[in-house]
């Protein structure tokens, strides 16, 4: 008798394990369990045992009874819960999806080939506050309070005394009060200028430049700006320095490269002129110097300062600053 309730506890569940379907489920509970299933009317049937056997087949015939019903309960629940029929199953043997890779932002490209030429030129990569006092960003660089070179430069105030850097340059200072001469640095960073245009905006970046030695002659600003202009673009780029004003070089250049749309024949990028105005530089003023105690008998030097943009800019061919900053994945991808 007790073979008996073994087999029909190996058909049930033979029977529930092919199915998924709600209905045959169902069915097969009332075949079992149901008042006239198989299962009860084992248990109805004890009585005809032999009274030694009945104990243990009506343990056994109770204990199935449970399992089944557990087992009914459960396999109703994953059938009508919608679980992925067996061709939705995931294949975990399949190689995975590459989860999409991003790259660094051009201008964060375009800053480091910039120091990347000067490092190998020797300069070493200084950077500081964005957030600068007045003294650091005008009044040090010989820049006094109503001097009308203010005015070139539409300065974000936090209070009086606190602005956005306007420049890189005050890190010419801010280097200059740490270390004597010689300095060899360059100065990446965000700068901040009230403006906004095709050519503009409120925030952009610039590479500052400084060299302090002995002998320090306009010849070594204009090799190594050559240097790194042919690096940069190409050395097939000519440059051009043109006079000009900082209050803190003297003499202050602004220089040019020969277009790099036309080569010189003049179009709309370089307005028709040939050129394209890519930098300032120039001569370290001896007051600023004096302002970081530098001996102006025995030194001399030069600065200059870059937009990144600008030069990022003429490379790609982009005639609308504010694409690098939309975030537009169809922009940026390109790079
Ligand atoms: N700071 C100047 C500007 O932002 C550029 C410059 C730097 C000029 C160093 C001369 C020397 O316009």
């Amino acid at each position: 008798m007790e073979k008996h309730i073994e087999q029909i506890r190996d058909e049930a569940f033979r029977e529930l394990n092919a199915t998924s379907d709600p209905e045959r489920i169902k069915e097969l509970s009332v075949r079992y369990l149901g008042r006239k299933g198989a299962i009860t009317q084992f248990l109805r049937n004890i009585s005809g045992l032999p009274p030694e056997e009945r104990p243990e087949a009506g343990r056994r015939a109770n204990e199935v009874k449970k399992e089944l019903d557990a087992a009914v309960k459960s396999a109703l629940e994953t059938a009508e819960s919608g679980a992925p029929a067996a061709e939705d199953r995931i294949d975990v043997s399949l190689p995975g999806r590459t989860p999409p890779r991003g790259h660094l932002h051009p201008l964060t490209r375009i800053t480091r080939e910039i120091c990347d030429i000067f490092t190998r030129l020797g300069f070493d990569v200084a950077e500081g506050p964005e957030v600068e006092s007045d003294y650091y960003n005008f009044e040090a660089l010989n820049i006094p309070k109503n001097h009308p070179a203010r005015d070139m430069q539409d300065t974000f105030y936090i209070s009086d005394n606190i602005v956005l850097r306007t420049q890189t340059s005050p890190m010419q200072i801010r280097v200059m009060e740490k270390s004597a001469p010689p300095v060899r640095i360059i100065a990446p960073g965000k700068v901040y200028r009230c403006d906004s245009d095709l050519t503009h905006t409120p925030m952009f970046h610039q590479v500052e430049g400084l060299l302090v030695d002995e002998k320090v002659s306009f010849g070594d600003l204009k090799g190594i700006l050559t240097t790194f202009v042919h690096q940069i673009f190409d050395p097939e780029t000519s440059l051009r320095f043109r006079p000009s004003f900082f209050p803190f070089t003297e003499p202050s250049a602004e220089v040019d490269i020969l277009c790099v749309m036309c080569r010189g024949k003049g179009c709309r990028v370089c307005s028709h002129t040939g050129w394209l105005e890519v930098l300032g530089s120039g001569m370290v003023h001896p007051a600023v110097f004096e302002n970081v105690g530098y001996d102006t008998g025995r030194y001399t030097g030069f600065a200059f300062g870059m937009g990144v943009e600008r030069i990022a800019m003429l490379k790609y061919g982009i005639d609308d600053i504010r694409k690098y900053f939309e975030n537009d994945f169809r922009f940026l991808r390109q790079f």
